[in-house]
């Protein structure tokens, strides 16, 4: 299997800090943010990696990780996402990387206590076939896709609903088979112009092939300044990803 990190955009909501930098490269405690995806990844036994960002401050990732010495890599493979496009338009970006294998894709600012171990292992022991989302129970579901769930199955998720049907989030951490690419060509872009990751996940439902797992521990997102400053304090208390 081989991970996917998405560390581009813009990082609007947490301006002006990223005025000057990539959201990804702000610190979460004692540690560059993107640190704590890269070791999920590697703690799940991933090492083939893949760092997709985009505007004017990517070249200080390379500055920063290089070739991944400081986690034990030899190499950190980098794309670059021009403009705007969404989460899954950056993802697209991979199939070249991918080259049919299952993939493990983590938001880079997503940041968890424990591991996704677990739910690598029972994808593959599901012959890495179709996706499998990980959920948390969240109480401010509307700021994220949140997953319905009828009989013990996800029957659909609805991005940031202002009325959410449950309290699971489905969190950045998502695996998925060779079909990925195929679905998000066949996406059409949503009222905020972006290839939604959401509208992948939903099509993989109407498949039938969506399962999903839960994260245990804590989970949060570091996208915007309550979350980032509740990132830090976690980290600060328990430390993540055996970091
Ligand atoms: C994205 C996804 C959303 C997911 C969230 C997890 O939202 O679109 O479905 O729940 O990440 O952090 P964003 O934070 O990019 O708005």
């Amino acid at each position: 299997m081989k991970g996917i990190i998405l560390a581009g955009g813009l990082g609007t909501r947490l301006r002006p800090c990223t005025n000057v930098t990539n959201k990804h490269l702000l610190p979460v405690y004692d540690r560059p943010m993107i640190y704590y995806p890269i070791q999920c990844l590697i703690n799940a036994g991933i090492k083939d990696i893949m760092i997709v960002t985009g505007g004017q401050f990517a070249g200080d990732f390379l500055k920063l990780l290089g070739n991944g010495k400081d986690f034990g890599l030899q190499h950190i493979n980098y794309t670059y996402q021009e403009g705007e496009g969404g989460i899954a338009e950056a993802l697209s970006l991979c199939e070249y990387f991918a080259t049919g294998s299952p993939i493990c894709v983590v938001l880079g600012d997503n940041i968890i206590q424990n591991n996704i171990n677990q739910a690598v292992t029972d994808f593959k022991n599901n012959n890495s076939q179709g996706a499998m989302v990980l959920l948390k129970e969240v109480e401010d579901a509307h700021r994220f896709g949140v997953a319905e769930l009828k009989n013990g199955i996800v029957t659909n998720i609805i991005e940031k609903p202002k009325n959410p049907p449950s309290k699971f989030a489905v969190t950045g951490f998502y695996l998925y088979d060779k079909m990925v690419f195929d679905y998000i060509k066949q996406c059409k872009r949503s009222e905020r112009g972006e290839l939604e990751i959401t509208d992948v996940n939903n099509r993989y439902i109407k498949e039938g092939s969506l399962k999903y797992s839960f994260i245990d521990g804590w989970w949060t997102d570091a996208g915007t300044f309550p979350s980032l400053h509740r990132a830090s304090n976690l980290v600060a208390e328990t430390g993540a990803n055996n970091l």
